[in-house]
């Protein structure tokens, strides 16, 4: 694949970046496995309620490693069988921890989130924690840094964004990190949307310096598509951070003299009790299209937002907020009642209006949908995002084509 970071035109937008009928039929296949092996096996009292493999087993024949290509179709339903086969079956009528219904992939989404973003030489661990931050200046960290104590309160917590968003900026996280590092603050970066930009050899760059966070948060279903919700919140400490956090230490819950390694249950590390295996639909898309599949997935979505940056350069009425740094694209249309007075007191008013119309009729019309918002002195600007493989150059030019006609006239 070409560079992505010129033009954009090197990756064909053409034809649709899916095969929609081959994901159909192959939705069908997993749907008749999870009847037979997660509905009609899974409450069957003739069958085990669990097929038990010691964990290093169950890594083996789980084959839980990603790599760069992915698996073809047959392989693939293999592992939606095999995932449901040694899943614990807690419809059957012998299940009697029924405190809670539904399939218990625990301990393998749990494996499989600390193996697959293991790359740096730290050891992260996994849990569904999401931490909000705000934009962070390198210039106001240090001052904040200088200034805090002599208002009596510690500097303890740094957060970096990789990817905000608004704007899709990305915070210099080698800087930062040198700050912390230097008032032995903890870094944790909010990598909720650019995160996935780490699987993109030409847009890594982005997130220099990540691998010194104390935390991240990933979240696999924006970039990347998985299917809502999929987050993640990766810890550098190996101490048992999370369990010292979050562990409540209930005997009747989570037994800590069980025949096998507890620290493999992920159960006692987290706020929530119940909750669902998220990182399975991760992993079976890595498996499906493989790292570099991910990789284009990212590529394909900048290819298209710098192919939308050309022509807003280029048609009339459309204007810049700012050079996109990634996918976000910002910018007014300005119409043509409004050409002329930029100088006027009330053009931004005016301006600010505009996005807020647009929008309602397109909704009324149901044509699109697209967000807006101000932001700082920008009055309302609109922020195209595209993530979805099926958008082709001809939705891209439809897009701008119904902003200018639905715009045009106001
Ligand atoms: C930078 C950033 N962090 C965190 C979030 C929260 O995402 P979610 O609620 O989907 O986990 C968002 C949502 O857009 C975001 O843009």
């Amino acid at each position: 694949m070409a560079e992505p970071s010129g033009a954009g035109d090197s990756i064909p937008l053409e034809c649709p970046g899916l095969d929609t009928a081959a994901g159909e039929e192959f939705l069908q296949e997993v749907f008749q496995i999870l009847l037979e092996e997660g509905v009609r096996k899974s409450t069957d009292v003739t069958q085990k309620v669990c097929e038990w493999k010691e964990p290093q087993e169950l890594q083996d024949l789980l084959d839980l490693e990603l790599r760069s290509d992915g698996e073809g179709r047959e392989r693939l339903l293999q592992r939606c069988r095999d995932v449901l086969r040694f899943s614990v079956r807690t419809g059957t009528p012998r299940f009697f921890n029924q405190l809670f219904s539904g399939l218990d992939h625990h301990v393998l989404a749990g494996r499989f989130l600390t193996e697959t973003l293991n790359t740096s030489p730290c050891t992260y661990e996994v849990a569904p924690v999401l931490v909000l931050m705000e934009e962070q200046v390198l210039a106001k960290l240090r001052e904040l840094v200088g200034w805090s104590p002599l208002k009596g309160s510690e500097p303890l917590f740094v957060c970096a964004t990789s990817g905000t968003t608004v704007l899709g900026a990305f915070d210099p996280l080698d800087a930062i990190a040198d700050v912390c590092a230097r008032h032995g603050l903890w870094l944790h970066v909010d990598a909720a949307w650019g995160g996935s930009a780490l699987l993109s050899p030409r847009l890594r760059h982005l997130l220099a310096g990540i691998h010194r966070a104390d935390s991240v948060t990933w979240n696999p279903h924006k970039l990347l598509m998985v299917g809502l919700q999929c987050s993640a919140f990766l810890l550098r400490d190996s101490s048992g951070l999370l369990q010292r956090c979050h562990g409540v230490g209930a005997s009747y819950l989570f037994q800590r003299d069980k025949f096998y390694d507890v620290s493999l249950d992920t159960g006692d590390k987290s706020p929530q009790c119940g909750r669902r295996a998220d990182g399975l639909k991760l992993w079976i898309l890595w498996k499906a299209v493989g790292t570099r599949g991910l990789a284009q997935r990212v590529e394909r979505a900048f290819a298209a937002s710098r192919y939308l940056l050309e022509q807003v350069k280029r048609r009339e009425g459309f204007q810049l907020v700012m050079e996109p740094e990634f996918i976000n694209l910002c910018f007014w249309f300005i119409p043509p009642s409004l050409w002329g007075q930029e100088n006027s007191p009330q053009f931004w008013d005016k301006l600010g209006m505009m996005a807020p119309a647009i929008k309602e009729k397109m909704i009324r019309r149901g044509s699109m949908m697209v967000g807006y918002q101000p932001q700082g002195s920008h009055v309302n600007f609109f922020r195209q995002i595209i993530t979805n493989p099926a958008v082709t150059r001809q939705d891209l030019d439809f897009f701008l084509d119904e902003i200018q006609e639905l715009g045009w006239d106001l």
